[in-house]
């Protein structure tokens, strides 16, 4: 049936079902197919929370305009938290937007984070001489997770022995990021418990950095608020919260979904092999063809009119960045991974992994140094990789989308 066309009385419509689809755990290896149908009904698709924005013009537009706040989706996607969740500043608006990503984003500029390049290659080098001497592997759990997992948790002062630890807690608070409808009463659970555990962990660890500073985020913070900068502990603990969960649960997928691509399009592993310095822009590629991030929401500030639709104060929106990210209005070919797409010369349009405007990640450069060193390690080491299991198994996560698993066989290079 055509998607344009009406169903009869009392069947589920085409778009209807893609709506369904959209949020199934059973579709999340294939969400695109549904996008689709989405994206050719309209920029605009009455979904369960608000419309869902499905292609690139108005998501891009959407994501840009201040009238469009991030502050207010709360209650309405997780009604169900019986957990005060400590504010980030992901969630707030300026001033106070302002004040806290100013405490931090020193510590991500391009050129701080170039600065840890070295400690990156060291890690991905130490996991590819594990990962190849072993043959058969988990790339999730022995690459696309420790790789972030260490890098955040070094640059914030968390002890190697607690790593494992907040990766739970943090897998606890990923999860729950989906909206409650979605969740099991015991994935409700699993977050408060996770964010009573991350409270407790982080709490203590400021404790400690107050007495015995350290060269680290987390002592930087402290430092601030010691000079004065109005920073509650709550605030504080929000600030933590965000870099972890964000700084790797993203990350995780970003590594995952990158191999995957490159396993189901041997041409484009065969050009990085041939040129390992696509890395960088087979970033931005592999980003833009399977994101880490699926959507976000926000809410109407303000009444007004975009492509045709009237909003009015307090309509939401669910933004299916990776729905713009394959609009074939905005990119030729939209549904072929191609590792030159951003390389020097050539002009796409930007793809909204990061998001855009105010929320814009600020980890983007730290994202991005991670999986460059990671896909040159690749196209210098690596001659093959096998799928072990095909498809791989998917988590239930919605927002944070990626695999639980990616089996594979890892062939070294002959050098
Ligand atoms: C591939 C990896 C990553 C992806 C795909 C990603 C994606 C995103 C997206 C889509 C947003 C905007 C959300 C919105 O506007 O609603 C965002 C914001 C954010 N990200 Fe990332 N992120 C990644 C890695 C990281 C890393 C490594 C960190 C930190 C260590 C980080 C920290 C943040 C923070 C703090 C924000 C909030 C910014 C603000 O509200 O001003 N992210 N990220």
């Amino acid at each position: 049936m055509n998607a344009h066309h009406p169903a009869p009385a009392g069947e589920i419509t085409p778009v209807q079902q893609a709506v369904i689809d959209s949020v199934d755990p059973a579709w999340r290896h294939d969400p695109y197919r549904s996008y689709e149908v989405l994206r050719e009904a309209g920029p605009f698709v009455p979904g369960p929370i608000g419309h869902l924005v499905t292609r690139h013009t108005e998501a891009e537009a959407i994501m840009q305009d201040p009238r469009w706040s991030h502050a207010e989706e709360s209650e309405l996607l997780h009604p169900d938290s019986d957990v005060e969740l400590p504010g980030s500043f992901l969630w707030m608006e300026p001033p106070d937007h302002t004040r806290l990503r100013g405490l931090v984003s020193k510590a991500f500029t391009a050129r701080t984070i170039e600065g840890t390049r070295g400690r990156a290659e060291r890690l991905v080098s130490d996991l590819f001489d594990k990962i190849l001497a072993q043959g058969e592997v988990d790339l999730l759990s022995e690459l696309a997770y420790p790789l972030p997992l260490t890098m955040v948790c070094e640059l914030l002062g968390v002890p190697a022995e607690a790593h494992d630890a907040v990766r739970r807690m943090s897998g606890g608070i990923a999860r729950g990021l989906d909206p409650d409808l979605l969740l099991s009463r015991e994935e409700l659970d699993a977050r408060t418990r996770s964010v009573h555990e991350f409270i407790q962990f982080f709490g203590d660890l400021v404790e400690l950095r107050r007495r015995d500073p350290r060269p680290d985020l987390i002592t930087a913070l402290v430092r601030a608020e010691a000079s004065g900068v109005r920073l509650t502990t709550t605030e504080l603990l929000g600030t933590l919260l965000i870099l972890v969960v964000a700084g790797h649960e993203t990350t995780v997928n970003l590594i995952g979904n990158g191999v995957l691509a490159l396993v189901r399009n041997p041409d484009q592993f065969a050009l990085l092999k041939q040129n390992p310095d696509l890395a960088a822009p087979a970033v931005d590629e592999i980003l833009r063809y399977d994101a880490p991030v699926h959507l976000t929401t926000r809410t109407a500030r303000a009444p007004m009119t975009i492509a045709g639709h009237d909003f009015a104060p307090g309509d939401p929106v669910v933004v299916l960045l990776a729905s713009a990210n394959r609009d074939p209005g905005a990119f030729p070919d939209a549904h072929r991974l191609d590792l030159t797409r951003y390389a020097r010369g050539h002009r796409a349009r930007r793809h909204l992994s990061f998001g855009l405007g105010l929320h814009y990640c600020l980890g983007a450069p730290l994202a991005r140094l991670e999986m460059e060193v990671t896909l040159r390690a690749i196209a210098e080491r690596v001659s093959a990789i096998t799928l072990l299991e095909d498809p791989p198994p998917y988590r239930p996560n919605l927002v944070v989308r990626g695999m639980s698993r990616l089996h594979v066989h890892v062939r070294p290079s002959t050098r």
